[in-house]
């Protein structure tokens, strides 16, 4: 099995995201699960995946709590997931105790002891890695492969150079890809690919698990808020990030050097690759998505829930 912890601003697609990772047991050694703040407010992300974690039944895996706020910055929420991040889904009060060291030592944690194997997942903004590796500079070693969502090859969606993600924390973002650490980036250039299709919602709400329940709960209430912004879709951003890691063979890969920026006005947090090869003193550091097969993506996606369920 992977060793992974999984880091999410819980969010409806981070939900989304966490419910298919938690049908992967069999193949995945959840080492942890961790929350930080960007979607809405820490102390929502980091309740709303906890709760996803034991509503499913998996209270044996620890949940951790991490940064409340970006490395320089001011929070900035996203408006689209309800104040709660959630919007009208509730999901039970759990209650349970999170991990007593934060998210930033879990990470570290699970790296020694499965070092050059650990993979970390991380859907939100990266202030938890970013935190993890001030600390702990050893861990860029460690580490096997982070998949972010996050980022944008072309354009964004928080300004017209940035990604939510990317925008809420370019200092984090930058002190991953400066690390060293092998990044796989899938950014808005595959996810803003993936619109929920009817068929495939239709088939998740005909299978009776809790896992596709509650899936589906939050894809009624992505589509309902949507609307209210004047889109009639719903992007599985994250969930993407967590198929790169099982069923890669969906996305198309190219490696760049990649750097984020930090200064700039209307620039805050734009991913910029090196397209033609103009800096090679820069090593490539990451892998990018350029592209997604989606008919593989959905079908991959329906039978998670049909054929996975509980593992
Ligand atoms: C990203 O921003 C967040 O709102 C989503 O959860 C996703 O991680 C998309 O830009
Ligand atoms: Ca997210």
């Amino acid at each position: 099995r992977i060793p992974i912890v999984m880091d999410f601003d819980t969010g409806t697609d981070d939900a989304i995201a966490l419910i298919t990772a938690l049908q992967h047991r069999d193949i995945l050694d959840i080492r942890a699960v961790s929350a930080v703040a960007g979607n809405v407010p820490l102390e929502a992300t980091a309740a709303n995946t906890r709760n996803i974690v034991d509503m499913l039944g998996h209270d044996d895996i620890i949940v951790a709590k991490g940064a409340d706020k970006p490395l320089k910055r001011e929070l900035h929420c996203a408006i689209s997931h309800g104040k709660t991040g959630l919007g009208n889904v509730t999901v039970p009060d759990s209650g349970r105790a999170y991990y007593e060291k934060d998210a930033a030592d879990a990470i570290y944690e699970a790296a020694l002891e499965f070092p050059g194997e650990l993979v970390v997942l991380a859907t939100g903004p990266q202030t938890n890695l970013a935190l993890s590796i001030q600390r702990y500079p050893d861990i860029v070693k460690l580490i096997r492969k982070v998949y972010i969502m996050g980022g944008c090859l072309v354009g964004g969606n928080m300004t017209q150079a940035s990604e939510f993600n990317a925008y809420v924390d370019p200092e984090a973002l930058q002190i991953l890809f400066r690390s060293g650490v092998d990044v796989t980036m899938v950014g808005l250039d595959v996810t803003l690919q993936t619109e929920l299709p009817m068929w495939v919602k239709d088939k998740i709400a005909a299978i009776n698990t809790p896992e596709a329940q509650l899936a589906v709960q939050v894809f009624e209430f992505m589509l309902i808020r949507n609307k209210e912004f004047g889109y009639d879709v719903a992007n599985l951003h994250d969930v993407v990030a967590f198929c790169a890691i099982v069923h890669p063979e969906v996305l198309k890969l190219k490696r760049y050097y990649v750097d984020v920026e930090t200064e700039g006005t209307i620039t805050r947090g734009m991913t910029v690759a090196d397209f033609r090869d103009v800096c090679p003193d820069h090593e490539k550091n990451v892998d990018c998505a350029e592209d997604i097969d989606l008919d593989a993506f959905w079908e991959w996606f329906v039978k998670v829930f049909e054929e996975r369920g509980t593992v």
